[in-house]
Formats: C-alpha cells, structure tokens, sequence
C-alpha cells in the first residue's frame, strides 16, 4: 500500500475527504501523516481524532521560505511518503522543493485552472461573471497554480450567488475529485506525457476526467 502525507494549512476539509475515501474502503492508502504549518489549523485535531500522527512546522519561526521548506522536506521524509498531498496548504512553495517531489507533489485549487490562480478565486469568478467556475487537482510545479492537470470539476455561477455559495458549491466538488486523483495516483494510473497527464486503465465506476456537476 502506497504511504502519503498531507500538508494543510486550516480547516482540512479536502484532508477529511481523504480519510473518509480510506474509511470507506475507496482509498486504499496509508496515511503517514498531517503537517501543518499553522499550529491553529482545525484540521491537525481533526487529524490526531482521526488517529494519524501530526506535525506543525510554524512558518513563522524561520529565518526565510528556503529554510522552512528545508524543514518541511525533513519532516516529510521522515515518513518516506509516495506522494505528498497539498490540501489547503497555503504556501508558496520554493523551487527547490518542489523539484524534490517533482511527480509526486499534489495540488487542489479552487478554480478552473489556468482561469484564477492565486488567492480570492470565488470573489474573482463572480467579478469577472464566468457562468462557469470549479477546482482542478493538479501536480505542482515551479510556477504557482500551475501544473499538469489531473482533474477538473465543474460548477455553475448561478446570477444570484454570492461568494460563500459559490465556494460551497466549489467545496463540495473538491471533496469528490481530490479522493479519485489520489486514487489514480495509487493505482499507478497516472503518466505524465509531454507535460500532460494521460491516465490509463478503463474508465469504470465513479471514474471521470470531469465530474459532472454542471446543473
Ligand atoms: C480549498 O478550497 C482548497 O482548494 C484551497 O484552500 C481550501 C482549503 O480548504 N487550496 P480545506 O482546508 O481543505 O477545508
């Protein structure tokens, strides 16, 4: 069974939606660890009642970026993980680490990327009046929000939304696709060609590139 860590920053609800894929017997990983930069992120209580080891790493007690992601690594490969699972993480991640989990480094983002990278996605939709937003579960490169998209779900901007709705109904679709990326990432599915990401094996089951939620 393949070992991965989750790296979180806050709340940890894409992280619940993980553990509760392994609960349910859809997720067949070993989940090693939660590392929070955050000592107040809600999701490290929800990772300890959960049973899974955590760490908190807080940002704020380095020098600078290079020596926390240092830090990050060690702690990270002290569960020698298969995959690093960036859930809510919110940092920017430097070059040099991110070229060590080159491949095995996810990233969930809420907005149909390469639409709203950055901060504030929800508020941005609706500014722009896209009749289309959603997330997108992506490996991590160098460049922020940007990467080699794995999946993407879809969502509509209805006229009377407001942010709050908006991110609901984003939310929900990012409890659903961060599960079945990770999965396809187990399973050994997943091959990156020419920077893209083909996935193989049939389709079965609740397997789709685009979840589709777009009612
Ligand atoms: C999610 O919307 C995720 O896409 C973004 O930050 C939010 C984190 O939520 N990167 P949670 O901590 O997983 O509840």
């Amino acid at each position: 069974m393949k070992t991965i860590v989750i790296l979180i920053s806050g709340r940890g609800s894409n992280m619940e939606a993980l553990i509760a894929a392994r609960d349910a017997g859809q997720l067949p990983v070993y989940i090693a660890a939660v590392i929070s930069n955050r000592p107040d992120a809600k999701g490290l209580v929800t990772a300890e009642k959960a049973g899974i080891a955590t760490r908190c790493l807080d940002h704020k007690a380095y020098a600078d970026r290079a020596a926390f992601d240092a830090a990050l690594a060690d702690c990270i490969d002290v569960f020698a993980p298969d995959l690093v699972v960036l859930a809510g993480f919110m940092r920017i991640l430097t070059p040099g680490f991110v070229r060590q989990y080159e491949g095995c480094l996810l990233n969930i983002h809420p907005s149909l990327l390469p639409a709203f990278p950055g901060l504030d996605t929800h508020q941005r939709a609706l500014a722009e009046g896209v009749r289309i937003h959603g997330c997108t579960v992506h490996f991590v490169t160098a460049e922020l929000d940007h990467g080699p998209v794995i999946i993407q779900a879809a969502v509509p901007v209805h006229a009377d939304d407001d942010e709050t709705r908006l991110a609901a109904r984003v939310l929900a679709q990012e409890h659903l696709i961060y599960p079945q990326a990770v999965r396809w990432f187990v399973e050994e599915r997943i091959c990156l060609e020419d920077g893209r990401v083909r996935l193989s094996g049939e389709l079965h089951g609740d397997d789709r590139l685009v979840a589709p939620a777009l009612h």
